[in-house]
């Protein structure tokens, strides 16, 4: 088995490929940290390649595809991105384009390529990081919960074209709430947010990928955030949003 995991260099990313290589899967690690690929190369329990790719870029998104299309990649991890705290009005808008560059753009990219290709095979997994965030409308991050709303909403989409195909491939959405990673240092919250472990969230969500769960949300708080926002006015869930949005400011 082979897997190409997008941002593998830290956090949720580093965790996947940790689980992965247990497993002895074959990985291809895309990040722009080439010294962090390197390390893991030596450490990690399996074969090990790397490309180095700033996927915030339309045409490394393409180049990555053209590198690997011939090496039979059985999974594609959709992980690499970051988050913009802040209001709306007052966030850099550079920034924020670049955030839904990764976020947004690299995700809709590489799935639809891989997608062709795992199709005509009849055979692979997708597996989309995607956020609790994607449920809701998030004051205080509000293009970070949009753009993880459409990476959600795509991809459960696509999970259920695949089911009417009666197709074997397999996508699925993995949607945590806070993990402990360098997430929050980069997106300016301040430290203290509890969240589940990296290792937590990466076991979770390549257990929902093989049992076809169209989507994940690992840890208990998780599921209890999504069934309150489920059944709460959507006015109160929004002011609850953003009163944790503020919080969050360092
Ligand atoms: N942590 C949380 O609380 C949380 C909650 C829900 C969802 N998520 C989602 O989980 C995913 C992983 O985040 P994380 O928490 O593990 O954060 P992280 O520890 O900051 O890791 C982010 C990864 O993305 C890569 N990356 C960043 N910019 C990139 C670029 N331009 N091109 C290629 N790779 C890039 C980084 O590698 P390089 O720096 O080497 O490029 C790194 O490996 C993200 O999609 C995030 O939105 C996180």
């Amino acid at each position: 088995m082979k897997a190409l995991i997008t941002g593998a260099t830290g956090g949720i990313g580093s965790a996947l490929a940790e689980e992965l290589a247990q497993k002895g899967v074959h990985l291809i690690l895309a990040s722009r940290n080439v010294a962090q690929m390197e390390e893991m190369q030596n450490r990690l329990p399996a074969p090990v390649e790397i490309v180095a790719v700033d996927l915030t870029r339309r045409e490394d998104c393409y180049a990555l595809y053209e590198r690997v299309k011939n090496k039979k990649v059985d999974i594609l991890i959709n992980n690499a991105g970051f988050g913009v705290l802040g209001h709306f009005s007052e966030t850099a808008l550079e920034t924020e384009l670049e955030m839904l560059a990764l976020n947004v753009e690299a995700v809709h990219i590489l799935t639809k390529l891989f997608l062709a290709d795992f199709r005509r095979r009849n055979r692979g997994y997708l597996l989309n990081v995607a956020s609790s965030a994607g449920f809701l409308a998030g004051p205080g991050m509000a293009a970070y919960y949009a753009g993880k709303n459409y990476v959600l909403r795509l991809t459960e989409a696509i999970h259920e074209e695949l089911r009417q195909e009666g197709s074997a491939v397999r996508i699925c959405a993995l949607c945590p709430g806070p993990v402990q990673t360098g997430f929050q240092k980069r997106a300016g919250i301040r430290a203290g947010m509890k969240g589940i472990s990296p290792k937590q969230a990466a076991r979770a969500g390549l257990r929902g990928m093989v049992r076809n769960q169209a989507v994940v949300l690992p840890g208990v708080s998780t599921k209890l955030g999504y069934l309150g926002q489920k059944f709460l006015p959507e006015e109160l869930v929004l002011r609850m949003t953003y009163a944790i949005q503020s919080k969050k400011k360092g």
